[in-house]
């Protein structure tokens, strides 16, 4: 079983982002699994903490090395990541060294309830996977404008075209991992 864990850039228990992960998760083939893993527990990353790592810290860091790849699906705050996403890749990536996101394979979604779809925090997001050595795909990129029309009140996706345009993503981002 392939393992996809699945990571969100937002708390919000009606985030649009998360509804949008829940229906990406579907689209995965047999023998892939997806695993979302939370990130609004971890306390913010300091430093100080590398020689003795508060407990959230441990089994996140435990949690990601167990994943084979990464979905990333995440709004735009400010015109870039959220903070609580940005903190979830810093605890993830140290001590120096142990980086558990290193060579994972990744993809993102940004989405926004504007005509923006998250530009921004998407190509922030993937500056920082490009530092963290996690090859990402690249072609189609999936930017989800008015998220609040795409998602009807069930949290499924209402447009087949979006569905089948999210099916071609998920069958790159499955060529991307069985090339590593
Ligand atoms: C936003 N939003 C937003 N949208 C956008 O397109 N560009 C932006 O820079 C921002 N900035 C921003 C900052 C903050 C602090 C908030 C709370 C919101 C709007 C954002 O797209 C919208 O709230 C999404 O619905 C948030 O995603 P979730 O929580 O639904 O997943």
């Amino acid at each position: 079983m392939t393992k996809i864990g699945v990571v969100v850039g937002s708390l919000r228990k009606e985030s649009f982002s998360r509804k949008i992960a829940n229906n990406v998760a579907k689209l995965f083939p047999e023998g892939y699994e997806a695993e979302f893993i939370e990130i609004g527990n971890l306390p913010l990353y300091n430093e100080e903490y590398d020689g003795n790592s508060p407990e959230e810290y441990v089994s996140f860091r435990e949690t990601v090395s167990g994943v084979d790849a990464v979905l990333f699906v995440t709004p735009e705050y400010n015109r870039s990541v959220p903070g609580v996403l940005k903190n979830a890749l810093d605890v993830g990536s140290r001590p120096y060294g142990e980086s558990v996101w290193n060579a994972k394979p990744a993809a993102i979604i940004s989405q926004s309830i504007s005509n923006l779809s998250g530009f921004g925090a998407n190509h922030h997001l993937r500056q920082s996977l490009t530092f963290l050595n996690m090859p990402v795909v690249q072609q189609p990129e999936v930017y989800l404008a008015n998220s609040q029309d795409l998602v009807d009140d069930s949290g499924n996706i209402n447009n087949e075209q979006t569905v089948q345009f999210l099916q071609s993503f998920v069958d790159a981002f499955v060529d991307l991992i069985n090339k590593q």
